[in-house]
């Protein structure tokens, strides 16, 4: 288990005008399925822009023990020869995933689809989250939990299926670390692995999948949903891997500029994937000032260039069918909505519970510790915005969760007294150059 340092805490001042451009780090879902498709493969896979944050460096170090040789050659540039399917390694070790929930879930279908056994484990936060959702579905193609904390939480030892059965699944949630667990298991199932998903989650495994040269297919299913199909056991060939800038880090200092009165900024190569921009839609009902200018294909994906200003932004309701395609930007949201005038809902927002924190309750504490006027009703997220700067002065528990951590942060860049939080260390997992980035625009720490 990984082991802690002191908290650092850290204040947001009340700040000037943001102004500049800026380029926030490459995808983290992007960047995990990097290495481990690198891993998958035979031969050499070259990754442009990947994301150095902690989460994916041991989802990196994961792949290494399942031996494949990576290799860093330039700053986000790093070289994978893989150890192919079903060639995999036993590691050694455990397989220590520190905060990373994706990470660790999408290598349990790895291994769970491998005749290899292998102990997960993490921080106090990825000890707490849910992996029998995982679990179930590979236990169903012939995998074995031999060991488990309670709940099916981490520490917890795999064996994985020699032979994995191909299995039709429907996930019990809209969740894409589920169906990419269970389709990495199926990568090496002789049949055809079928996974239906109620509402449409993020794609990037199965763009992926068909990038490294496997047969997948995926057809609407229902109102909102997909069935995903994949053949088993195909040859998987390296293909280079270019990272667009990751939407959800582009989502701090977007709002920042939007709350902080006199901001103009321009966000550089933001991915535009219809499945990862929920927030934009939502932002952009709320009346903010974000417009588009220059969209083209980069590394398979759609990026576009932002301009965006400081807005009167209004309260809106955000549909809960819009929650997976914003799944990491609540926290956020909910900072932009304490600035609004008037009522924000936000809708069937169960599934914050178990992230890294419980961030339905980290938000609406941190919300009231700033003296903004919320409430949770049921799975809903209500907050009733000050039309204008928030009171702040408070200090926020980040509960291990580095979008916690962000999101006050960027409150505190806004609000009459600054915002205080009590341990900026997680920020690291995901945006390990938010604080020059938001100070190179004018952002004040202390
Ligand atoms: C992710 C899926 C989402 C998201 C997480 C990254 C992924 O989780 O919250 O940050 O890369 O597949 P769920 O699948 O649990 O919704």
């Amino acid at each position: 288990m990984s082991s802690h340092a002191a908290p650092r805490p850290l204040a947001a001042r009340r700040s000037g005008p943001l102004k500049g451009r800026l380029r926030v780090p490459g995808d983290k879902s992007i960047s995990h399925r990097a290495f481990i498709f690198g891993l998958l493969s035979v031969g050499e896979t070259r990754i442009e822009g990947l994301l150095e944050g902690d989460d994916v460096l041991r989802t990196g170090a994961a792949c290494r023990a399942l031996g494949a040789a990576i290799e860093r050659t330039g700053e986000g540039q790093w070289r994978v020869r893989g150890a192919g399917l079903g060639s995999l390694l036993a590691p050694q070790d455990t397989l220590d995933f520190g905060n990373a929930g994706t990470g660790s879930r999408l290598m349990m279908g790895v291994v769970g689809g491998h005749a290899i056994t292998a102990r997960f484990d993490g921080d106090a936060s990825l000890r707490k989250r849910p992996m029998r959702r995982i679990l179930d579905p590979l236990e169903l193609m012939g995998a074995r939990t031999l060991e488990q904390a309670e709940g099916g939480r981490c520490p917890i030892l795999l064996q994985g299926a020699a032979e994995p059965a191909p299995i039709e699944y429907r996930t019990p949630v809209a969740s894409a670390q589920i169906k990419s667990a269970v389709l990495l298991a199926g990568l090496n199932s002789p049949g055809r692995t079928v996974v239906i998903e109620a509402e449409a989650s993020r794609d990037h495994t199965e763009k992926m999948l068909a990038h490294f040269g496997a047969t997948v297919k995926s057809e609407p299913f229902g109102e909102a949903g997909r069935r995903i199909t994949l053949e088993g056991r195909p040859m998987l060939s390296p293909n280079p891997v270019i990272v667009p800038a990751d939407p959800s880090s582009a989502a701090f200092p977007i709002v920042a500029a939007l709350i902080t009165p006199g901001s103009e900024i321009v966000i550089e190569g933001m991915m535009m994937n219809p499945l990862r921009t929920g927030l934009l839609t939502t932002l952009l009902e709320m009346g903010a000032d974000i417009v588009e200018l220059d969209r083209r294909v980069e590394g398979g994906e759609d990026v576009a260039d932002l301009r965006v200003r400081a807005s009167a932004l209004k309260g809106v309701d955000v549909p809960a069918a819009r929650a997976p395609a914003m799944i990491d930007e609540y926290p956020i949201l909910a900072v932009a909505a304490s600035f609004a005038s008037g009522e924000t809902r936000m809708r069937g927002l169960h599934e914050l519970r178990v992230k890294e924190s419980d961030r339905l309750a980290a938000v609406a504490d941190g919300l009231v510790a700033n003296g903004v006027d919320c409430a949770i009703d049921g799975d809903d997220l209500l907050v009733r915005g000050a039309g204008g700067p928030a009171e702040g002065g408070g200090m926020v528990a980040t509960h291990l969760d580095h979008r916690i951590a962000m999101s006050f942060l960027v409150m505190g860049l806004a609000s009459k007294k600054g915002v205080s939080i009590d341990d900026e260390a997680m920020i690291a997992t995901s945006f390990p150059t938010f604080r020059p980035l938001m100070a190179s625009l004018g952002a004040e720490f202390s």
